[in-house]
C-alpha cells in the first residue's frame, strides 16, 4: 500500500506521515529532504542555487547518507530547496529515487508536494494536508521558538506565503490537490485528530 501525502509548508504533513508509517508498518520518505539535500550540496560547493547544470548534477549525485544531516532541517534550507525544486532537471533526477522507494514490496508512505500528482499517481491513498497560512505560521513560529531560534511571527508568515507562492506557481510539478486526493484541513485539528481523520481514510471509513 502506497500512501501519498502532499501539502504546503508547515501543514503538519510530515508529522502525520511519520505516524501513519509507524501505525501501518511502512517505510517513510520525507521527499522535501531530497530537495533540501540538493540545496545543501550546492551551498557547500559554493554554487548558485539557480544554476541548472550544477543543480541537476547535485541531484544525480545524491546519496542516502546525506539525508541525516541536521543542517537540512532549518528554515533557510527549506527556502533554498524551493529554489532548486523549481528546476525540471532536478525533479527528473529525483523522480527515480522516489519511485524506487515507493516500489518497496510492502508499500511506503511518501510526503511532499507532488506525490499524488506526479511521483505516485497510482497510490492507494492520497491525502492533501493543509491549514490556513496563519495557523501554519503560528505552528512554525512556536517550533522555532522552542528550538531557540527567536523570529517574529510576521517574518514566519511572510516566509510561508512566499514559499506557498513559489511552490504553487512553478511550471514543473506545482503544488496541486490530486483529483482523487482527500483533503484534511488541520486548521482546527490537533495532531491526534489529524491522525484519526487520516486513518479513517486509509481504513475506508473516511
Ligand atoms: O517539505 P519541505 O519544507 O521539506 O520542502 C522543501 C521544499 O522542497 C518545498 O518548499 C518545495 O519547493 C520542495 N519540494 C518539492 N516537491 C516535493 C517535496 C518538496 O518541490 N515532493
Amino acid at each position: 500500500m502506497v500512501i501519498a501525502i502532499d501539502g504546503p509548508a508547515a501543514s503538519g504533513k510530515g508529522t502525520l506521515a511519520k505516524r501513519l508509517a509507524l501505525h501501518y508498518g511502512l517505510p517513510h520518505l520525507d521527499t522535501g529532504l531530497l530537495y533540501r539535500a540538493v540545496a545543501l550540496a550546492l551551498l557547500d560547493a559554493a554554487r548558485d542555487l539557480a544554476d541548472p547544470a550544477a543543480a541537476a548534477a547535485a541531484a544525480r549525485g545524491l546519496r542516502a547518507e546525506v539525508l541525516d544531516d541536521p543542517r537540512l532541517r532549518g528554515s533557510a534550507m527549506g527556502e533554498a530547496a524551493s529554489i532548486v525544486s523549481a528546476q525540471p532537471a532536478v525533479r527528473a533526477a529525483l523522480l527515480d529515487w522516489q519511485r524506487r522507494f515507493a516500489g518497496a514490496p510492502e508499500g511506503a508512505v511518501l510526503d511532499g508536494r507532488d506525490i499524488g500528482t506526479v511521483v505516485c499517481p497510482d497510490a492507494a491513498v492520497k491525502l492533501f494536508v493543509t491549514a490556513s497560512a496563519e495557523e501554519r505560521a503560528r505552528r512554525r513560529h512556536r517550533e522555532l521558538d522552542g528550538r531557540g531560534e527567536p523570529i517574529a511571527y510576521e517574518a514566519v508568515l511572510a516566509d510561508i506565503l512566499r514559499r506557498d507562492a513559489r511552490d504553487a506557481d512553478r511550471d514543473a510539478a506545482p503544488l496541486r490537490v490530486a483529483e482523487d486526493a482527500v483533503v484534511i484541513d488541520t486548521t482546527a485539528l490537533d495532531a491526534d485528530a489529524a491522525f484519526r481523520a487520516a486513518t479513517d481514510v486509509v481504513d475506508g471509513r473516511g
